[in-house]
């Protein structure tokens, strides 16, 4: 039995790239997982295809950008569960382009699905999900190296994580009296679906190939490579322990050395 046994973790965004290694390896750590996104039918297809191996899991749809789905995901967890232990802050889009060209409804998108549902779904989970009444507790917010720095064409985006990267400090810092932790992790360059659809937004911004962008992207990853979303979820991993105690309030970079900051 692994120190975890029985623990539970609530997963946003865990139908794909980073939510979903992040689920499969808190699942096998021994933690019993929920996972949510918006797309209902990914969600049953990713439980099943978790359970298939073994695991612990099961779900229900969720829009972090609503304060309602945002409650009742987090009452079906602990409906389903028990009390929250561990929550991953995962779900977020990508978003940008020419600051002076942006509408407000794909600021306010940006925003609300990366930012603004940070706050709530962690209100959720501290109240709803009881970790409040715990003696320990991870959260952990997946951020992004432009989080800590400006990306071109990304003001929306670098805003939005910057501002992840705030809550955790703040939050991790208040916190730490009570055993909860709070952390912030920031991926660099990370192949999954977001980052392919990231590669299409660049080159049509810049009028040329995909193949272009990935090898300017490469070009600038000190590591030559894209991290992967097990690379990412290995510090998650970690972080969830009770050997990362010690470990609030930071925002640690996944990243092939994109970031040295
Ligand atoms: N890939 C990278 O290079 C990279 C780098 C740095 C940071 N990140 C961050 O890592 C996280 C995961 O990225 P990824 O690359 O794994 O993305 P991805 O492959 O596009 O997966 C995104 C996941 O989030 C869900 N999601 C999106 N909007 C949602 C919403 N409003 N409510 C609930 N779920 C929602 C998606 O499912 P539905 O569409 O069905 O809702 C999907 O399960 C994001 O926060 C991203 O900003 C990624």
């Amino acid at each position: 039995m692994s120190e975890h046994s029985r623990r539970v973790a609530v997963v946003t965004g865990a139908t794909s790239g980073i939510g979903l290694a992040v689920a499969r390896l808190l699942a096998q750590q021994g933690h019993q997982v929920f996972i949510g996104a918006r797309n209902a039918e990914n969600v049953a297809s990713t439980v099943k295809l978790l359970r298939n191996e073994g695991l612990d899991v099961e779900g229900a749809p969720l829009d972090v950008r609503s304060p309602e789905s945002t409650e009742e995901f987090v009452r079906a967890a602990a409906a389903r569960f028990g009390a929250v232990d561990v929550l991953v802050n995962n779900a977020g889009r990508s978003g940008g382009g020419v600051t002076a060209d942006i509408d407000d409804d794909l600021w306010d998108d940006v925003i609300e699905t990366n930012l603004n549902s940070v706050f709530r779904m962690t209100r959720a989970v501290l109240n709803t999900g009881r970790m409040r009444a715990k003696d320990h507790g991870r959260i952990i917010n997946i951020a992004s190296t432009a989080g800590k720095q400006g990306v071109v064409l990304g003001a929306p985006y670098s805003a939005s994580k910057h501002g992840v990267v705030g809550f955790t400090k703040a939050l991790g810092n208040e916190l730490a009296p009570t055993g909860i932790t709070v952390n912030a992790v920031c991926p660099g360059y990370v192949e999954t679906p977001m980052a392919q659809r990231v590669r299409q937004g660049y080159a049509a911004a810049y009028d040329t190939t995909e193949e272009t962008i990935l090898d300017r992207f490469t070009a600038k990853i000190p590591l030559g490579r894209y991290s992967t979303p097990e690379e990412v979820a290995g510090l998650v991993g970690y972080l969830a322990s009770d050997t990362a105690a010690s470990i609030t309030a930071q925002a640690l970079n996944v990243c092939g050395g994109l970031g040295n900051f």
